[in-house]
């Protein structure tokens, strides 16, 4: 049987062991989605794991789903991963990055130009997120908040993705289901 700590191919990599690490939501990127440097400091203070699974990063403003969560659609946020990659190489490790859209399960206040989630159905989820701080009077002020219901955007998640970006610049969207 393998040992832990042997080396392992996975496709073209080579990594120096078989630990795992996977991926955390860290929250602590910028309002804009920029990892800072302390995301390079933690991710290179693990890189003697055989290979980083990054916490999930937004691969679209329409993607985000918690506060302060990491994108990688802006060439701000590509260059701060560039500088995270960077560290990680330099001490020895390897890194991958989750990639995610939340779907359904945002918020209007995450969203640009306070815009409904976008799914694949419009079918409410029942959950919650942690949505940014709220002025006194807004429905779950400074913390947890129910998703509001989402807008279809197409039949196929595929084309959700793809159609996301589309929706930043659309107005806000109103339907039975948006309340929050
Ligand atoms: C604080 C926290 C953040 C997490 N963030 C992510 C994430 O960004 N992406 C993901 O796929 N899983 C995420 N997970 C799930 C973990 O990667 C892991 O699958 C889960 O904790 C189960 O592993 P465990 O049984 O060893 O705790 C998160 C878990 C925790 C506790």
């Amino acid at each position: 049987m393998a040992n832990l700590f042997e080396s392992v191919q996975l496709g073209s990599f080579v990594l120096a062991n078989r630990v795992f690490m996977a991926p955390l939501t860290r929250t602590r990127a910028d309002a804009d989605g920029v990892p800072g440097e302390l995301a390079a400091t933690y991710y290179a203070q693990r890189a003697s794991a055989g290979l980083i699974v990054t916490e999930a990063t937004q691969i679209s403003p329409m993607g985000k789903g918690y506060i302060n969560t990491p994108g990688i659609h802006s060439p701000q946020q590509v260059r701060a991963w560039s500088r995270i990659v960077e560290s990680v190489h330099k001490s020895g490790g390897r890194i991958f990055l989750q990639l995610w859209h939340v779907g359904r399960i945002s918020h209007r206040s995450l969203l640009p130009n306070d815009a409904q989630p976008v799914a694949p159905s419009a079918i409410r989820a029942n959950s919650q997120i942690v949505q940014r701080l709220m002025p006194l009077g807004c429905p779950g002020t400074g913390g947890m908040v129910s998703v509001v219901g989402s807008h279809p955007t197409c039949t196929s998640w595929v084309r959700t993705i793809r159609s996301c970006s589309g929706f930043c610049a659309t107005p806000n969207r109103t339907s039975p289901r948006s309340a929050t």
